[in-house]
């Protein structure tokens, strides 16, 4: 479908670190069944698998720094014009820089097809700091629960998948600061920058996450209505 229509839906996930990205693309992904892209997910994958994009992107990870736009670019690219993406998408953790953007703008003229919106979920630092101190993450298939927010069912074991929870590499406090930093140096501007091109959607991420999921819901069901009349 290459003519924008709305019923094709290309979503951006934007927002800092730990502001629930990964818990709501999840969510969207059954809602909408769409593929969905995650830059953190398909990085941390190559590093367990030993792969040259897993030893090129390694360093950067463990410390907090963003992994180099010519390595991240053609990866995305790659996954957008596939088959699979289609009838739409939803991409979390990309783009990340201004030249991230640009490049899929242009990837996505070149397909002839638009952005449907870039939904930045909003959340504090401080709040950033108490999640990513919880988080939990599933082993085997990137499940994401939180000790407080989220327990899992029984303690370290996936209730999806019954896979092992482990703390995240990148979730150490030092690690984490250096994150927060790097989003609001290198990530932030892509917010004036999608508001700028009038796609920007904004959702307060403190909330529950059933209800940051129903403003997602809302606000995209908005769009369909505004495309349609
Ligand atoms: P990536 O994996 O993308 O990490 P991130 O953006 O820092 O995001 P997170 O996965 O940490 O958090 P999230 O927003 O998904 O939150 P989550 O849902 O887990 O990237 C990792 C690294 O890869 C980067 O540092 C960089 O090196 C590299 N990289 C990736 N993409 C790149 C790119 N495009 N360019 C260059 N480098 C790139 O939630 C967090 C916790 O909070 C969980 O425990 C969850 O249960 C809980 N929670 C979620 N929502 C709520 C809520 N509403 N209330 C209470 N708790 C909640």
């Amino acid at each position: 479908m290459g003519d924008g229509a709305l019923s094709e839906l290309n979503l951006i996930l934007l927002g800092p670190p730990g502001s629930g990205k990964g818990t709501q693309g999840e969510r969207l992904q059954a809602d909408f069944r769409l593929p969905y892209f995650a830059t953190g997910d398909i990085l941390r994958a190559a590093v367990r698998d030993g792969t040259d994009l897993g030893r090129q992107a390694k360093e950067y990870m463990e410390r907090g720094d963003l992994v180099p736009d010519d390595v991240i670019i053609g990866m995305i690219a790659e996954r957008v014009e596939s088959p699979e993406a289609a009838d739409g998408f939803i991409l979390d953790g990309f783009p990340r820089t201004t030249a991230q953007a640009e490049a899929l703008d242009e990837e996505m003229g070149r397909l002839e097809k638009r952005l449907t919106a870039a939904i930045l979920i909003d959340v504090s630092d401080d709040e950033v700091i108490r999640r990513l101190s919880g988080r939990r993450t599933c082993e085997k298939e990137g499940h994401i629960f939180h000790v407080e927010f989220e327990p899992p069912k029984e303690e370290g074991v996936c209730d999806v998948c019954g896979g092992r929870l482990v703390v995240r590499d990148d979730d150490k406090p030092e690690v984490v600061r250096n994150r927060l930093e790097q989003y609001h140096t290198k990530t932030e501007p892509l917010v004036s920058y999608y508001e700028g091109e009038g796609i920007l959607r904004r959702v307060d991420g403190h909330q529950e996450p059933e209800d940051v999921s129903g403003r997602i819901r809302a606000l995209l069901a908005t769009l369909q209505m505004e495309e349609q009349a």
